[in-house]
């Protein structure tokens, strides 16, 4: 047997995952004041991602009470959609819903792909640019035909509602838009409450299947806030999917939990919905993982441990708002970052600038400019606001 004939030989090198090789890199860095601005998890102000109170809790009386380990079935903890259904869908939380646990939103978009694909294999996917860089990895497999607009001025600091429009004014009726519900990831640039509307009246005329990936609840400006252009959307759309992660809320990361809701007005179509997205889910992982939903679940049915829960989730939300006004403070040239929300804003850096802060001022920001502002402290803000500005002078 020749070497060349095997399967791996057949597989062309992939490039590894941008962001995880700058957490190498960052690892690797001696410095003693280098900051980590890259990775896309929250910190304290002591640079730690803690396990939340609520969430430890939770875990002490799961393995003092759960009765077994047995399988639960493609659907997942019931009890955990339950809960969360209300805190998602607010008042519009009805019978027109369906749900199933999944192995984070990741694992919710990954089906959102293959049922949009199973259902129309000609559709067209609307994907604003940039977006979270796993969403094209994730939507372009499947099969669909991804159209690509542009969504946010660097330059500016501001959402590009003008082609966002013009982008779905393209639309027909069974093509999909992909929208983040709120803390935009990488641009911290969410639409307003205006620009909801119209993006909803338009995907109502048009009969768009809206997919809404929401995995920052709470992180912007608050849990029912950040869900109110989502639900306007919702109210609007014929059927629509919402791909949902409890992974940043929670501080539950590598518990990977998440859930991906179906809504659709026909009862017909949703119980079509409901069988396949069950059938795509246990095809693709057969059940998902238990542990990280069990805990949401128990958080959630114990008033005591939600206030906890909602109270610790409230600090990480002000702490990332302060980040943003101290930044604002520091330099005028980060002044936009005010008015945006959550974990992320992009900066209008070139690749040389990225380059010129990691080399010179031991900073580390992903290629596209993106920082993670939950990496500042009150001690680093002053010296990145410094590197900043220093590398914008070409110093
Ligand atoms: C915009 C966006 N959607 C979805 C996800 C997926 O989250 P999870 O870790 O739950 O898979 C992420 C994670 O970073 C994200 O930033």
């Amino acid at each position: 047997m020749s070497l060349s004939d095997t399967v791996f030989d057949g597989l062309s090198p992939q490039q590894p995952d941008g962001l995880l090789a700058l957490i190498g890199a960052y690892r690797a860095d001696p410095r003693p004041n280098k900051l980590d601005l890259g990775v896309g998890v929250y910190r304290d102000q002591f640079g730690q991602t803690p396990v939340f109170r609520a969430v430890k809790a939770a875990e002490r009386l799961l393995v003092e009470q759960q009765p077994t380990k047995a399988y639960l079935g493609p659907e997942g903890d019931i009890g955990f959609l339950e809960c969360l259904r209300p805190i998602v869908f607010g008042a519009h939380n009805t019978a027109e819903v369906f749900g199933v646990q999944t192995p984070g939103g990741t694992g919710a978009l990954r089906l959102a792909a293959e049922l949009l694909a199973a259902g129309r294999p000609n559709a067209r996917l609307f994907m604003g640019e940039p977006t979270w860089p796993n969403h094209p990895q994730i939507f372009e497999p499947a099969g669909l035909q991804i159209v690509r607009y542009s969504y946010f001025d660097a330059v500016r600091q501001t959402v590009r509602f003008e082609t966002t429009m013009q982008a779905l004014a393209t639309a027909s009726a069974g093509d999909a838009i992909l929208l983040q519900a709120c803390c935009h990831n990488p641009t911290g640039a969410d639409l307003s409450a205006d620009q909801w509307d119209a993006v909803a009246d338009l995907i109502d005329t048009r009969r768009i299947t809206p997919i809404i990936d929401l995995a920052y609840q709470g992180l912007g400006s608050g849990l029912d806030n950040d869900a109110a252009g989502m639900r306007r959307v919702l109210e609007a759309a014929p059927e629509a999917l919402v791909a949902y992660s409890c992974d940043k809320n929670f501080g539950l990361y590598r518990e990977r939990t998440g859930a991906l809701f179906a809504l659709a007005r026909n009862p017909a179509n949703l119980a079509n919905a409901a069988s396949n997205i069950l059938a795509l889910a246990r095809a693709n992982w057969s059940m998902p993982p238990d542990h990280g939903a069990a805990t949401v679940r128990v958080i959630l049915e114990d008033a005591r441990l939600t206030e906890l829960w909602t109270a610790e989730l409230e600090a990480m939300r002000r702490r990332l708002v302060d980040v943003r006004t101290a930044l604002a403070k520091h330099a005028s040239s980060l002044a936009s970052v005010k008015g945006q929300n959550g974990l992320f804003a992009c900066l209008s850096l070139t690749p040389e600038q990225v380059s010129a802060l990691r080399e010179k001022h031991a900073v580390y920001c992903a290629a596209s400019g993106r920082i993670n502002l939950a990496g500042l402290t009150a001690e680093s803000i002053p010296v990145f606001s410094r590197a900043y500005q220093a590398v914008q002078r070409n110093d």
